[in-house]
């Protein structure tokens, strides 16, 4: 009998794509060639199940178009990628790739919030770029970390995760805002304090944004938000561009409405808003807060259990709509 197909939209390690081998006939994209949307539903032609990365987008012209899909698994916590509703209404199941990722994505957070509070990336390109003359009492000197107050929007895993970090390693008073508040047992496991989304916005020294992306959380931090922000602030965004109003960030901290920001993730990625290139006070960095060897392997391996489970008849283990 032959096996069914599936197909594998970015470049991915070999051992998963052996191992998906075993039951399947896979096509592949090792090139990692970016495809356009008819490229891409072309090559899904006849596929039943389909290993997306988090940037293909499932939508109903996708569906419409390819008939025979069954499953789409991403390897990412976040699906924004997914049009879930008309997923259901094709009958076709979506995962995604939660938990795996947790801990390596909430020590990037607190890395980008440190390099970014501390000056640590301007810092640097000072002393390459051969400025560095002379030692001065106040040269780079930026926000306190121990001791400060952390926000966190969105207490999910990731959030939780955060809090965690902030609170026992380095003794932060930390708040946080959620759709809806943890229960008292997780509140005092991460040491953090439920406020509304205006006292969060006054209150934290470092703002860490890890909410997920949808349309009732586009431009959670826009220009109405940014100037309730203490002017010493540091706004870290490792959820999804579009959480944040990159123009009006940028116009923000230009203005020194905010101090600085750390940003993993933008509006319309892999493209960067010129002005947040321009600016001094802002942390760049592509898209990365999962990226150790190990975590990707995890999260690309659950991904292919998916797969493997429900082509097998059986549940998935982190199905979104089933
Ligand atoms: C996720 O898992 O959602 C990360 O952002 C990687 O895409």
């Amino acid at each position: 009998m032959s096996k069914p197909r599936i197909l594998i939209a970015r470049a991915v390690f070999p051992e998963v794509i052996e191992r998906l081998s075993q039951y399947f006939e896979v096509q592949t994209n090792q090139a990692d060639e970016i495809w356009s949307k008819a490229e891409f539903i072309a090559r899904l032609q006849g596929q039943v199940g389909v290993f997306t990365t988090g940037g293909e987008r499932i939508d109903a012209e996708v569906l419409a178009a390819c008939p025979a899909l069954k499953i789409c698994a991403n390897m990412a916590v976040g699906y924004n990628n997914f049009d879930l509703n008309a997923m259901s209404k094709a009958g076709v199941l979506a995962t995604n790739a939660p938990d795996v990722l947790t801990e390596t994505t909430a020590d990037f957070g607190f890395a980008l919030l440190m390099a970014t509070a501390r000056r640590i990336t301007e810092s640097e390109h000072f002393l390459r770029a051969g400025k560095w003359t002379k030692w001065g009492v106040d040269m780079f000197a930026g926000a306190e970390i121990h001791g400060s107050t952390l926000g966190i929007l969105g207490m999910g895993r990731i959030g939780q995760g955060i809090a965690k970090r902030g609170a026992l390693g380095f003794g932060m008073n930390v708040i946080y805002h959620n759709r809806s508040r943890l229960d008292a047992g997780l509140e005092a496991e991460c040491k953090a304090k439920y406020v509304s989304k205006e006292q969060l916005l006054a209150s934290a020294d470092h703002l860490v944004l890890v909410l997920p992306y949808s349309a009732s959380s586009h431009h959670s931090i826009g220009a109405a938000e940014l100037t309730q922000m203490k002017p010493t602030a540091t706004l870290i965004n490792i959820a999804r561009g579009g959480i944040v109003d990159d123009a009006a960030l940028a116009a923000a901290l230009r203005d020194k409405c905010i101090a600085a920001a750390g940003l993993d993730v933008f509006e319309g990625e892999p493209a960067v808003h010129p002005d947040l290139l321009n600016l001094p006070n802002v942390v760049l960095t592509p898209h990365i807060a999962s990226a150790t060897l190990p975590t990707r392997l995890a999260m690309c391996n659950l991904a292919a259990d998916n797969l493997i489970a429900f082509l097998q008849g059986k549940p998935a283990l982190t199905p979104l709509n089933a």
